[in-house]
């Protein structure tokens, strides 16, 4: 069956408690929630994961990648700085969009620039949860 692997890093566990204003008052079990519900409608498969630790995320990344039909990854900070995460990316080959909850555009200088989405076939930055399932409809059609 096809499958889609759908990832989050640090602090996306924090979902609902973590600044509200920025990322909402749903949790991370909603998250998942929302993301196996369209699934189901695509008629797809997903293995779901969060951690906290970069070295945990490229792991679990080389074992269930591989033959996947896509990558849905919102790394958190990494996005920001781990190469180690851009070359994980690269190496498997897997189209790839990366989400961010809130508009990284919009907010400190700093999280304007992406380090994984190189790695990307495209990023949905800003659009909350929706933002998952239209990267998954995305995947699908590929
Ligand atoms: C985030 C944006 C990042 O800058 C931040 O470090 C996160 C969440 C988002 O989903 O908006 O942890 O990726």
């Amino acid at each position: 069956m096809k499958r889609i692997v759908i990832v989050n890093g640090p602090n996306l566990n924090l979902l609902g408690k973590r600044e509200p204003k920025i990322y909402g008052t749903r949790s991370l079990a909603d998250l998942v929630k929302t993301v196996r519900a369209k699934a189901r409608a695509l008629g797809v498969t997903v293995s779901v994961f969060q951690s906290n630790h970069e070295g945990e995320i490229i792991d679990f990344l080389h074992k269930e990648a591989p033959g996947a039909l896509g990558i849905v990854i919102n790394p958190g900070a990494l996005s920001h700085y781990s190469l180690a995460l851009y070359d994980c990316l690269q190496a498997l080959d897997v189209p790839t969009v990366e989400v961010h909850l809130s508009n990284i555009h919009a907010r400190e200088e700093f999280r304007s620039k992406s380090v994984t989405a190189r790695a990307a076939k495209g990023v949905i930055t800003g659009l909350g949860f929706e933002g998952y399932g239209l990267a998954m409809e995305f995947l699908n059609k590929q």
